[in-house]
């Protein structure tokens, strides 16, 4: 299958600058799988199945491009998809210091991987779901930030929230 890359997230929900360091990814390795954490300590808007169908719809184009959810530790969902890779975006340095522990964190745990970073492409470099979310709860648009496809889902979970 040649070189296989996981992008983890928790992606809540997937957004263009997600979108665009798999786009970049999938022309570097021969096989990238976004892998959706199922267990995670965010409060999340979307459920992990809705996150999952969300991300196939946006990245449906790229053959290479799988969507996966996983549970438990990263570290033995990269060992049984046996990737090489663990890909992550960085959009400013303030993310620098969270990744290089995380990358660290994956080594020691699953030696056979590394971490490859990838900067975000720099109109993107602000974008992150927990403000795309929060703008979109407050009637705010965020349309240039995500797929059509998860633009409606957003104006249809949030919107709904705001009226309760
Ligand atoms: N464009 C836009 N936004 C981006 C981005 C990009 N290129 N790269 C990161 N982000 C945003 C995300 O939207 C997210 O925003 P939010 O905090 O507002 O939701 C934030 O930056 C970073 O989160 P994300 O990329 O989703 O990763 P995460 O930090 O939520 O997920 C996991 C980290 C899931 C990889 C990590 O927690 C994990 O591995 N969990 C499994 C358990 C485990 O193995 N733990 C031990 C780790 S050593």
């Amino acid at each position: 299958m040649g070189t296989i890359a996981i992008y983890p997230g928790t992606f809540d929900p997937i957004t263009k600058g997600h979108s665009d360091i798999v786009a970049r990814a999938a022309g570097i390795f021969d096989h990238v799988i976004l892998a959706v954490a199922a267990a995670t300590a965010k409060n999340t808007a979307f459920s992990t199945d809705e996150r999952v169908d969300l991300a196939r719809q946006v990245l449906a184009e790229y053959k290479n491009v799988e969507v996966r959810r996983f549970e438990g530790l990263l570290a033995h969902f990269v060992r049984d998809c046996g990737a090489k890779a663990v890909l992550r975006g960085l959009r400013a340095v303030s993310d620098f210091e969270y990744e290089f522990q995380l990358a660290g964190m994956n080594k020691k745990l699953v030696p056979e991987a590394d971490t490859v970073f990838l900067p975000t492409t720099e109109n993107y470099s602000y974008i992150s779901s927990s403000l795309i979310r929060e703008i979109a709860s407050l009637g705010g648009n965020v349309a240039e930030f995500v797929h059509p496809i998860v633009h409606a889902a957003l104006t249809e979970r949030l919107g709904k929230r705001q009226k309760a």
